[in-house]
């Protein structure tokens, strides 16, 4: 039974460290059932500290076996220790501490700490995971030169790594050796890791930009030798673009990455030793679709950025998260744009942001890009601080321009290399370096919500002039009821019958005609402005928030033919998108409302001919075709409906299908010729037209499935005959939607009877069984999780069934009966005891109770429930509890 609630922790009460650690010398003694750390600490009060100060030491679940201080030992009664400190009330100035603790990795199931993924041991310290290894001051803003060894079997463990540089190796009595690290870079102890293992390598080498050799090396377990490729590809390229886009030089010989099986998130740039989640790091054509190559790419790209956007330049304390997040998630979206297609990569980030982060910031666990307070961090790793942030960072280079941002970047990073610091200072060294006032912009780390802008425009053909209006507001979000109005680049043109108009505004001079008039981003600033564009001759359609130039929602008043006008030739790709996307949720509204009426549905054929038109646009990327003809998601659809009111899941998916079905009958002969024109069995290629390609031959085949027998066939003839693992899911996927009972149950035991060895291939065919929306899909994924190949103490096995059914089977989570919330609280409520990142992560759906029509008392109940199981983590009880505010 919890005795007290776990205790909020704000920002305003942040204080500097009263004392600092500046060396840590760590042993670890690692057996089969326990392991014993030995941490020698030399230990400094902080200038203008009281003497008084007492020494409070972060640890959870460690047994203190000895505690010595200047090497004198200490008799209880001269420490305290409760279930999350170590306290000395009084300590000289200066002193060594040396702790020896007992641990026990092989019980370790919640993935933070020192544990054991199948034979290895690992480390995960993000966010406070380093005070379950040893007492310690667990802090970001304590940072520390660290000096370890690691002892362990030589038989079973003959990989021994930490950070930095190997400085000895030692064999030992009795089948033992050890090896010493030492990274030269202080750094704090989130960023501590060690591995053990028992690793094959594939290694390769970098010449960075001022001649240094570094040696990289990914190391997996043997039968993942041959999936490293593409990650090491991804990682020479991603240390190349950090040099040439943001003068970046990596600091160390040698830089590693380990893949582990067992892994609460993607990845982790501890100090030149990423750990990495194997699903976002091994790739290979059989076991890897086009996403996860782009998903590794990315990754890779993401963590080797951390090394200046996280490592060098840290976090002052964990409410600066989006410092080290947003920044590096700007810097890996600008990486990923430079390899492939800039607009594609552009959608598909704000399709993400749309329909996730929109989400959790119009709901109970909103919060600003830096939060103001938490019970648990670990809740923070959320798209606001990472997405959100991002795109606020993205926001300041547009205000900025690319030079003087990258004049800003410089600067913080000279201004602040070694330090652990704040997002206040990242804007005022971009302030610093660029001149511009960022003043009211901080508004966008403090302010949580999503701005709501509309815009309205009048044409004077008389005058020759065009008006735009722009309002926003934010609505109030839970603890800020008063908003105020942020700045918002609002990137636009003006789009006329013959393509884009030049744009003059009112007062300016005549155009002293440059490269490109017809482009210009403007400020809003204020609740509500007006912008007058002069020499206008002709009523303009608005081309608005090209690129997606703020994380806002806008609302203009479209009429279908101005979509129509912007979707076939406005200049801006993510425009063209985004309007082929509006007409979409316009007609799949409209049949809604005709299916809640009892009558048959009608789709617009304005929609039909615009797809078409999409099809044949020749000049179009093939990515963007597949993108443009893919309609809205269901989730999005829900977002967007519970904005305005409450979704109503079942009707989402019904019309949604009517509409997929609308268009794959009335253009299957376009269908049909794009799948010939596209299909290919050439051997597999991960590159940008190979992927372009594949993409939108998939979305032909998805619609000939849905059409007819014979599409079913033809998916399963690619499911069978594919050389890669994109094609062959994309068949199996549409046989598993599409076709009957009998070939939906045969394809899948084929694709498990063939491919059951490799396990991110069963979690691939895992999660796409979770999302099928047939009416069994419950009890489909109660067996599944009874199979073999299933593992609750597994993050990505939980991910594909548990976490796939809840956020990707809507209409079977949201059952009318309430058995897919009382499924998704069982689970969370078993996984607490385990794992209670996963299990609060796994809540997500159920917080969103509000939005639902006709469930929402079902959905609040389970919360209750969770709410009144005793001894819940501080992790489900912080979202259960806000919630239910
Ligand atoms: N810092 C990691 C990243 O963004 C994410 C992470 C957080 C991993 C916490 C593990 C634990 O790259
Ligand atoms: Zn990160």
């Amino acid at each position: 039974m919890r005795e007290a609630q776990p205790a909020t922790i704000y920002l305003k009460d942040y204080e500097p460290p009263a004392y600092r650690i500046e060396q840590t010398q760590l042993h670890f003694a690692l057996h089969e059932d326990y392991a014993l750390v030995t941490a020698t600490l030399s230990i400094a009060r902080t200038a203008g500290a009281p003497e008084t100060q007492a020494l409070v030491l972060h640890g959870q679940a460690l047994k203190l076996e000895s505690i010595q201080l200047d090497g004198n030992t200490l008799g209880e009664g001269t420490y305290v220790i409760d279930e999350a400190s170590l306290t000395l009330e009084a300590v000289p100035g200066e002193f060594e501490l040396r702790t020896v603790v007992r641990i026990e990795p092989q019980n370790n199931t919640s993935l933070e700490g020192l544990y054991k993924s199948r034979t290895m041991f690992c480390t995960q310290c993000e966010a406070e995971g380093f005070r379950k290894i040893t007492y310690f001051l667990d802090r970001p803003d304590v940072m520390s030169i660290y000096t370890v060894t690691v002892e362990a079997d030589a038989a079973r463990y003959p990989v021994l790594l930490s950070n930095g540089n190997c400085v000895a190796t030692e064999a030992l009595a009795s089948g033992r050796h050890s090896a010493t690290w030492h990274d030269p870079f202080p750094k704090p102890a989130y960023l501590f890791a060690l591995v053990a293992g028992d690793l094959s390598v594939v290694e390769d080498s970098f010449t960075t930009c001022s001649g240094r050799e570094v040696d990289l090396k990914i190391f997996v377990e043997p039968k993942d030798l041959d999936k490293c490729d593409h990650a090491m590809d991804s990682l020479k390229r991603s240390m190349r673009w950090d040099e040439e886009t943001f003068g970046r030089e990596y600091d160390l010989d040698i830089f590693n990455i380990v893949a582990v099986d067992d892994f609460n998130m993607g990845a982790m740039e501890n100090k030149s030793l990423n750990i990495f989640n194997t699903s976002c790091v091994l790739a290979s054509p059989d076991t890897t679709t086009d996403a996860g190559y782009q998903r590794v790419e990315s990754i890779v790209a993401h963590e080797y950025f951390h090394n200046w956007s996280g490592n060098r330049v840290t976090c002052r304390d964990w409410f600066q998260l989006s410092l080290k997040e947003g920044f590096t998630v700007f810097r890996d979206a600008e990486f990923s744009s430079d390899m492939g297609s800039r607009t594609v990569k552009r959608v598909e980030d704000v399709t993400v942001l749309r329909t996730s982060q929109f989400a959790e910031d119009a709901g109970p666990m909103a919060h600003p890009v830096r939060p103001d307070s938490f019970i648990e961090i670990s809740n923070f790793y959320t798209v606001t601080v990472y997405e959100k942030g991002a795109e606020v960072v993205r926001m300041i280079h547009t205000l900025l321009g690319a030079e003087s941002f990258r004049r800003g970047s410089d600067l913080y990073f000279q201004r602040h290399d070694g330090q652990a610091v704040t997002c206040e200072d990242f804007v005022l060294a971009m302030e610093d370096a660029s001149g511009v006032d960022l003043g009211l912009f901080r508004r966008w780390y403090s302010q949580a919500g999503t701005p709501e802008v509309s815009a309205s425009g009048v044409y004077d053909e008389e005058a020759q002039t065009y008006t735009l209006t722009v309002a926003q507001r934010t609505p109030p979000t839970p603890g800020q009821t008063d908003k105020q109005p942020v700045v918002i680049p609002l990137a636009m043109g003006l789009l006329g019958d013959a393509g884009n108009l030049p744009l003059r505004l009112e007062g300016e001079l005549p155009d002293t005609e440059t490269s490109d008039n017809t482009h210009r981003v403007l400020t809003v600033d204020s609740a509500e402005q007006r912008f007058v564009f002069t020499g206008v001759n002709e009523a303009p359609v608005p081309s608005l928030l090209r690129g997606f130039s703020a994380p806002v929602r806008l609302d203009y008043p479209y009429t279908r033919k101005d979509l129509q006008a912007l979707i076939s030739h406005d200049a801006d790709g993510f425009v063209r998108w985004d309007a082929s996307q509006q007409l979409a949720v316009q007609v799949i509204m409209d049949v809604q409302a005709q299916l809640d009426a009892g009558s048959e549905p009608d789709v617009d054929p304005l929609l039909i001919d615009s797809v078409a038109a999409v099809i044949a646009d020749t000049s179009l990327d093939p990515a963007m075709v597949a993108m443009m003809v893919t309609l809205p998601g269901e989730n999005y659809l829900a977002e967007l409906a519970s904005h305005t009111g409450q979704a109503d899941v079942d009707g989402i998916h019904a019309a949604r299908d009517s509409v997929r079905e609308a268009l794959a009958s009335a253009l299957s002969e376009q269908w049909q010729s794009l799948f010939g024109r596209l299909h290919s069995v050439e051997p597999y290629q991960a590159s940008g037209p190979e992927i372009a390609r594949r993409s939108l031959c998939n979305a032909a085949l998805g619609y000939l499935s849905a059409d007819s027998v014979d599409g079913v066939e033809l998916a399963l003839a690619q499911y069978h005959g594919a050389n890669n693992m994109t094609d062959r899911l994309a068949g199996l996927q549409a046989v598993a939607y599409f076709g009957n009972d009998v070939q939906r149950d045969a394809a899948l035991a084929d694709c498990f009877d063939k491919w059951h060895h490799e396990a991110l291939v069963v979690n691939q065919w895992l999660q796409l069984q979770a999302m099928l929306p047939l009416e069994d899909a419950l009890s489909r994924v109660q067996a599944l999780m009874a199979h073999d190949a299933f593992d609750l103490r597994n993050p990505n096995k939980v991910r594909a069934v548990i976490g796939a059914f809840a956020s990707g089977n809507p209409v079977n989570f949201h059952r009318r009966d309430g058995a897919g919330y009382r499924f998704l609280r069982e689970q969370v409520a078993v996984l607490d005891g385990m794992n209670p990142q996963i299990a609060s992560r796994l809540l997500g759906p159920l917080t969103k109770w509000r939005n639902y029509q006709g469930r929402g008392d079902m959905m609040r109940a389970e919360l209750e429930e969770l709410a009144a199981v005793s001894g819940l983590s501080p992790d489900v009880f912080e979202v259960v509890s806000r919630s239910l505010a």
